[in-house]
C-alpha cells in the first residue's frame, strides 16, 4: 500500500478516487464535507440524512459517481464522539471496507477536526495493517478476489509533520508487524530453522548485524536443552542474534528473546492430529522479535537492542529425545524432559541464559507461544505477562496501552516454583498431575534461567494467530502480535 499525506484543499474533488468523510457525534462538519456537498449540489447532506449518518459510530452511506465532482465515490461515515476517536482503527475499518471495491485510491479526510499529524500517521498504520494479505501460494485467485486499493492519501493540516511521524515511526512499525505476519503464515516446509535464519540475515540491509549459530557452535556452548528439542528433526537448529547499535557506544543493551519452534508436533509426546497444522505458528514469539527488530532498525532507534531467536523443529523420530530424558542446559542446570511437548521452555532456557551471559542486558523480555493454558485463562484478548520486576511489568503495561496490543499480568512465586522440582534432576519441564497453573509454572521454569536480570515473559499462545477476528487490523490468521508492543516498549523506555 502506498501511503501519502496531502493538503486538505478540495477544488473539484480528487480525480478517480474514493473520498472518505468522517462525521463525528456532536461536532461540526469539516470544510471537506461542505466543499463536496456544495460541488455535488447538496446530494452529500441529503444522502447522509436519508441514511441516518449523524455521527453514530459505524453508520455509513456511499454516494457513487456524485455529480459535480470528479471523485468516483464518497463514503460518509459516522465515527462517534471526537474525544473517543481512534485513528488507527478508523484507517483500518475504512481500508477493509474499500479494499476490494474496484477503487485504487482512497482519500481519507482527517482535516477540519483538530486532529494531529500523529492521528494521520496512525490512520495510515491502520490502513497498512488492514490491507495485509498472504496470497503468495494462491495461483488461482480470481481477479475479483484480489485487492484493488493501491494508494491511501490522508488529507490533514500540516501533512509534512504527518509524513515525518510516518517515516520515523509508524511506517516501520507497519513493516515490522506485516513481516512478523508473513513469517507466522509461512508453512513449515518453507520456513524451517535454516531458511528462517537466511531470511533474517537479509535484514542486514537495514543496518542490523546478524549472527547465526549452528548446532556445532551451540553444542560447544553447552545448549543441551535447545539442541535436545531439535534432535528428532533432520533440519538443523539455529540460534540467530540480531544487533541494533543505535544507542551510546558501550551502553548495556536490552534483549528481546523469541521462541521459534518452526513446527511443534509435540515430539514423542505427539500432539493429536486435529488442528496440529496450527503449530506452524509456534514460532510466533520469534516472529514478534524479528518484526520488532525490523521496526527498530527501520526507524533508526537511538537504543542498543539485541534480538535473539531459538529456531528448532520439534519432531518424533528414532533420534528424538524420549520422555524421561535428562538434558544439561547451558546454565549447567539439568532438566528432566517428562513431556517432549513442553519444548518451548527448553529452547528459551538456553536462549535466555545465552542472552544474560553474553550481553548482560539491563532488561530482557521473551515472547513465546508457550502454553495452551494461557488461552484457557485469557482467551484471545490479552497475552499473559510474567515478570520478576514490577518496573518492567509497569513499562510493558504502558507500552501495551500505547501500542494497542494488550497484556495481563499473572503471578510468579515460590509456591508455584516448587511444582517443577524433580527427584531425578534439578527440575522437570512439566508439573505433576493436577497441579494446574500451567502458564505460571512455565513462567517459573523460565525464571530459573534469567538470574537477576530484570525480565518479563509474554505468553502469546492466544494472540499470535486467531481463527476468527472482529478487528479490521487483523485481516489474516497471523496477527504479528508482539512486534508493535516490543517496539513501543523500547521507544518509551530505552531511547535518547
Ligand atoms: N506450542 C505449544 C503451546 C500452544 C498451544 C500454543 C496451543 C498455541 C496454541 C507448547 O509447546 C505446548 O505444547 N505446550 C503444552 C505444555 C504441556 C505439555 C505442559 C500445552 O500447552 O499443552
Ligand atoms: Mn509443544
Ligand atoms: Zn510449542
Amino acid at each position: 500500500m502506498k501511503i501519502s499525506f496531502i493538503n486538505p484543499e478540495i477544488k473539484e474533488g480528487q480525480l478517480k478516487s474514493v473520498a472518505v468523510l468522517p462525521v463525528f457525534k456532536g461536532a461540526k462538519l469539516s470544510n471537506a464535507y461542505k466543499s463536496y456537498d456544495k460541488l455535488a449540489k447538496k446530494r452529500v447532506s441529503a444522502a447522509a440524512k436519508a441514511g441516518n449518518v449523524d455521527g453514530k459510530a459505524g453508520k455509513s452511506v456511499q454516494i457513487v459517481g456524485p455529480d459535480g465532482t470528479k471523485t468516483n465515490r464518497l463514503l460518509v461515515t459516522g465515527c462517534g464522539p471526537l474525544a473517543e476517536f481512534k485513528a488507527e482503527n478508523f484507517g483500518a475499518r475504512v481500508t477493509k471496507t474499500l479494499l476490494m471495491s474496484g477503487e485504487t485510491t482512497l482519500v481519507l479526510h482527517l482535516d477540519g477536526h483538530d486532529l494531529t499529524p500523529t492521528d494521520a500517521a496512525q490512520a495510515a498504520l491502520g490502513a497498512v495493517l488492514a490491507s495485509y494479505r498472504f496470497d503468495k501460494y494462491r495461483t488461482k485467485l480470481a481477479a475479483n478476489k484480489k485487492p484493488t486499493l493501491k494508494n491511501v492519501k490522508i488529507a490533514i493540516e500540516n501533512p509534512s509533520q504527518a509524513r515525518k511521524a510516518w517515516n520515523n515511526f509508524y511506517g516501520p512499525v507497519g513493516d515490522g508487524t506485516n513481516m512478523a505476519r508473513d513469517l507466522v503464515m509461512e508453512p513449515a516446509n518453507k520456513l524451517y530453522p535454516t531458511s528462517y535464519a537466511a531470511r533474517i540475515k537479509k535484514m542486514e540491509a537495514l543496518g542490523l548485524q546478524v549472527q547465526i549459530l549452528g548446532e556445532a557452535q551451540m553444542k560447544k556452548l553447552g545448549m543441551g536443552a535447545l539442541l535436545g528439542v531439535g534432535q528428532g528433526s533432520p533440519r538443523a537448529s539455529q540460534l540467530v542474534i540480531m544487533k541494533w547499535n543505535g544507542g551510546k557506544k558501550g551502553a548495556k543493551p536490552v534483549c528481546l528473546v523469541g521462541k521459534g519452534v518452526t513446527f511443534d508436533t509435540g515430539g514423542i509426546s505427539l500432539k493429536p492430529g486435529a488442528g496440529m497444522w496450527d503449530m506452524k505458528g509456534d514460532m510466533g514469539g520469534s516472529a514478534a522479535v524479528v518484526g520488532a527488530m525490523r521496526a527498530i532498525a527501520g526507524r533508526k532507534a537511538k537504543a542498543n537492542v539485541i534480538g535473539i531467536v531459538g529456531l528448532v523443529e520439534n519432531m518424533p523420530d528414532g533420534k528424538a529425545q524420549n520422555p524421561g530424558d535428562i538434558v544439561t542446559s547451558m546454565s549447567g542446570q539439568t532438566i528432566e524432559v517428562q513431556n517432549t511437548d513442553a519444548e518451548g521452555r527448553l529452547v528459551l532456557a538456553d536462549a535466555l541464559w545465552y542472552a544474560k551471559e553474553k550481553f548482560k542486558p539491563k532488561a530482557m523480555v521473551n515472547l513465546a507461544t508457550l502454553t495452551g493454558a494461557i488461552i484457557v485463562s485469557l482467551g484471545h484478548e490479552h497475552a499473559g505477562m510474567f515478570a520478576n520486576s514490577d518496573d518492567i511489568a509497569e513499562q510493558l503495561q504502558a507500552a501495551a496501552d500505547n501500542s494497542t496490543e494488550a497484556v495481563w499480568r499473572l503471578p510468579l512465586n515460590k509456591a508455584y516454583d516448587k511444582l517443577i522440582d524433580s527427584p531425578n534432576a534439578d527440575m522437570k519441564n512439566i508439573t505433576g498431575p493436577g497441579a494446574g497453573a500451567g502458564s505460571i509454572t512455565a513462567g517459573q521454569f523460565l525464571q530459573r534461567f534469567v538470574g537477576n536480570i530484570p525480565w518479563a515473559h509474554i505468553d502469546i499462545a492466544g494472540m499470535a494467530w486467531k481463527a476468527s477476528r472482529t478487528d479490521p487490523r487483523e485481516p489474516s490468521w497471523a496477527t504479528g502480535f508482539g512486534a508493535r508492543l516490543m517496539n513501543r516498549w523500547v521507544a518509551d523506555n530505552y531511547e535518547g
